[in-house]
């Protein structure tokens, strides 16, 4: 067993994992964060996705042990004093989610888009989400929640109605 320590959506842990375990089996199984889901286990599918140090990365591609000392941000910690975060949002209000599975993933890479170009062209937001894959195809209203969001965090616009997070069904968790 190796000592991980790492700080997820804002609290720190200390936990003692098998060196082989996946940063996304770690958030589920140790610290119960079921918000991040796995859909394939081989990094091709995006559902696992949570930011690393600020960055998306794909979680069944990242051991836990390599986490260690860092930050970790999950969907079930974007939401702040109980709205959701403008990407939440708009995924929400543009029908960006069919069954959900692959939403969480998606929003993380969407944030982590938005976070290096908040004004992204369909073709950039395309290209920004192509690791991550939708079963349901409903492609078109995800690209569509992107640009929305982007319009939204846009310094001074309108914020969007911004629903309870504890009330909306886009924070995840299987
Ligand atoms: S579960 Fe990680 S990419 Fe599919
Ligand atoms: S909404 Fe079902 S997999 Fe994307």
């Amino acid at each position: 067993m190796t000592e991980v320590r790492v700080t997820v959506d804002g609290v720190n842990y200390a936990d003692d994992v098998e060196p082989r375990m996946l940063l996304a089996q770690y958030l589920r199984e140790t610290l119960g964060k079921t918000g991040t889901l796995i859909g394939c286990d081989t990094s091709n599918c995006g559902a696992c996705t949570v930011h690393l140090d600020g960055q998306s990365v794909k979680s069944c591609s990242v051991l836990a042990v390599q986490a260690d000392g860092s930050e970790v941000t999950t969907i079930e910690g974007l939401a702040r004093d109980g709205n959701l975060h403008p990407v939440q949002e708009a995924f929400r209000e543009c029908h960006g989610l069919q069954c959900g599975y692959c939403t969480p993933g998606m929003i993380m890479a969407a944030v982590d888009l938005l976070g290096d170009n908040p004004d992204p062209s369909e073709q950039e937001v395309r290209e920004g989400i192509e690791g991550n894959l939708c079963r349901c195809t409903g492609y078109q209203n995800i690209l569509r929640a992107v640009q929305s969001a982007a319009q939204h965090m846009k310094p001074g616009a309108a914020q969007p109605s911004g629903q309870a997070a504890e009330a909306a069904p886009v924070a995840g968790g299987n």
